[in-house]
């Protein structure tokens, strides 16, 4: 029985006062919330923060992208290990938002992956196609070689220690959700391809659904079988969104 994973994308959001609110909130909230496991991804500035917070508690942090050198003149950029030592746990690689607005390839989003792996941090995967993709008929064949971008050359055994998000792009930050069946058969999909390489891998492997998810329809897409959680955007920073959203997942 795979347990259910709720994590919060902060993207580009947040300032101190506001964080310690939001972040307080979600601690009193998930305290005796045994059934599940939380996380939030918040900017790198706001890490030493989230950690003085969080330490100690049932709620995880991590961060929203890595560089992938160890260090290096790389201006702007933030290496694996500086995450680690801000006690980070996760690290979302390959976020369509990351794709798209900053040109990250498939090749990038693996050197990415391996080097999260590398520095003890678990990686949070993120696939899905656009909605031409979709209409077009395509969806499976992009998730594919998003997926295979890793199972190729990181191997399968490396996702036994990551995560991966199904992230509709056209459900992200729209409202519009994918309906339930809809991303219970990419889940599936995805699923079935790494089984294909190792099947135990594959039931142990934790698939989150991205694509606003909301307090009100977290219940039926967990209720999916290959729906493990959800990764949450816009509603992860509503501490009232948020907890009912982390409550149908120590529920389901
Ligand atoms: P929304 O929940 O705001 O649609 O964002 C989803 C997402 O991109 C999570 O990574």
């Amino acid at each position: 029985m795979r347990r259910k994973l709720i994590v919060g994308n902060w993207k580009m959001y947040g300032r101190l006062a506001s964080n310690r609110a939001l972040l307080e909130a979600i601690l009193a909230g998930v305290r005796e919330l045994r059934g599940a496991d939380y996380a939030v991804c918040v900017p790198y500035p706001y890490l030493a923060q989230v950690q003085s917070l969080l330490q100690g508690s049932n709620v995880a942090w991590g961060a929203q992208n890595l560089n992938q050198y160890e260090e290096g003149a790389f201006t702007g950029a933030v290496a694996p290990g500086m995450l680690t030592d801000f006690g980070c746990s996760y690290v979302i690689i390959g976020h369509s938002e990351r794709r798209g607005l900053f040109h990250e390839s498939n090749e990038i989003a693996d050197a990415k992956f391996t080097a999260t792996l590398k520095a003890g941090m678990k990686p949070i995967f993120c696939v899905g196609e656009t909605l031409a993709e979709r209409e077009s008929g395509v969806t499976e064949q992009v998730v594919a070689t998003q997926l295979d971008a890793v199972l190729s050359h990181a191997g399968v055994q490396t996702l036994s220690n990551a995560v991966i998000a199904y992230e509709p792009v056209w459900a992200i930050g729209t409202g519009k959700t994918a309906a339930p069946s809809q991303a219970q058969t990419v889940h599936a999909f995805i699923r079935e391809r790494v089984a294909k390489h190792d099947s135990q891998v594959a039931q142990s492997l934790c698939i989150l659904y991205g694509g606003s998810v909301k307090a009100n329809n977290a219940a039926e897409l967990f209720a999916m079988p290959d729906i493990d959680g959800g990764l949450v955007g816009g509603a992860s920073l509503v501490a009232s969104e948020f907890l009912a959203i982390c409550r149908a997942g120590a529920r389901a």
